[in-house]
């Protein structure tokens, strides 16, 4: 995992000042441009999650809109699981379970479909970065919400000194090393 993780980063890209000023945005779309990179990145959760769960079968992967649907569907097809989207609300049709979390402008809210997982599933939430944790906090309601499991939270970059995996209640795997805050001006 680790050779893996070190030429997965070295792939990152760094955009100063995006999206607004004093930010250092780290775009890992690279990652997918490469199928050699994209493979790693796969593999990495995998043999992760295959080494942190080897008892407990991993029943869904969950991504995140927008970000999370990139490689959520790669790993899960990777474990042999069935992928389920949570949405921001309005885009999911039938009966939908809610959550709402806090952005940096009000308030989103996530959608879940209500029978997209039966209850007393294990699942993994996935998501490209974890800054707040907000969203992964609502996602993981949801989760309790349809009386499933957060097994643990698996994101590919995490912003650390926001603290983010403090409002999260189950293990957080960050495949990349954090972003210290002197990296942020
Ligand atoms: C970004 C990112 C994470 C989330 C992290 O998504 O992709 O999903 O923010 O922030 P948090 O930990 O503070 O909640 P965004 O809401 O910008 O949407 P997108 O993925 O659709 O671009
Ligand atoms: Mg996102």
């Amino acid at each position: 995992i680790e050779s893996y993780a070190k030429e997965l980063k070295a792939a990152l890209r760094q955009y100063p000042n995006f999206p607004s000023e004093g930010i250092l945005f780290e775009d890992f779309l690279p990652i997918f441009r490469d199928p050699s990179l994209f493979q790693k990145l796969t593999d990495a959760f995998k043999m992760h999650l295959d080494k942190a769960f080897p008892g407990t079968k991993v029943d869904y992967i969950i991504g995140l809109e927008s970000r999370g649907f990139l490689f959520g569907p790669t790993l899960a097809l990777a474990l042999g699981v069935g992928f389920v989207p949570v949405r921001k609300a309005g885009k999911l049709p039938g009966e939908c379970v809610q959550a709402t979390y806090e952005k940096e402008y009000g308030t989103d809210v996530f959608e879940m479909q209500k029978d997209a997982i039966p209850a007393g599933s294990n699942v993994v939430i996935v998501d490209d970065i974890i800054a707040t944790g907000g969203s992964a906090a609502a996602a993981g309601e949801l989760v309790e919400k349809v009386g499933s499991k957060v097994l643990e939270y698996d994101f590919v970059m995490e912003l650390d000194f926001l603290r983010g995996r403090e409002k999260l209640n189950a293990p957080v795997f960050t495949l990349l090393n954090g972003q210290e805050e002197g990296l942020k001006k």
